[in-house]
């Protein structure tokens, strides 16, 4: 289940499991900050991860994690952002924003 807890005093917000994130090694969470969050952990580094607003800056597509290309990449035109946001590839030409991200027992914390 995937409950929202309500936002700590420190700015993070819980936006899931651990077991969750591990089982598809992605996190999705749409109450985050008014808007949605997706956390990945990074292929290279499991115990790493990443959060961002998975909203293309193209045109306002959901993006996807592609874990086999290590990239976002948007379903409307292919844009694609490396894990950091940043674009790899057109029409987009914003990088995506990110959030801090991190682990905390088995919650996965993200920073609004
Ligand atoms: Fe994402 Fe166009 S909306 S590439």
């Amino acid at each position: 289940q995937s409950s929202t807890m309500p936002k700590r005093a420190d700015g993070f917000q819980s936006v899931g499991t651990v077991a969750e994130l591990n089982q598809k090694g992605q996190l999705l969470n749409k109450q985050f900050a008014g808007g949605s969050v997706l956390v990945v952990s990074n292929p290279a580094n499991p115990k790493t991860i990443t959060a961002v607003k998975p909203i293309c800056t193209h045109r306002g597509c959901t993006v996807d994690w592609k874990a086999d290309k290590k990239a976002f990449v948007c379903p409307c035109h292919k844009a694609e952002f490396s894990l950091d946001g940043k674009v790899l590839q057109g029409p987009a030409k914003k990088s995506l924003s990110t959030y801090i991200a991190k682990i905390e027992g088995d919650s996965v914390l993200v920073k609004a």
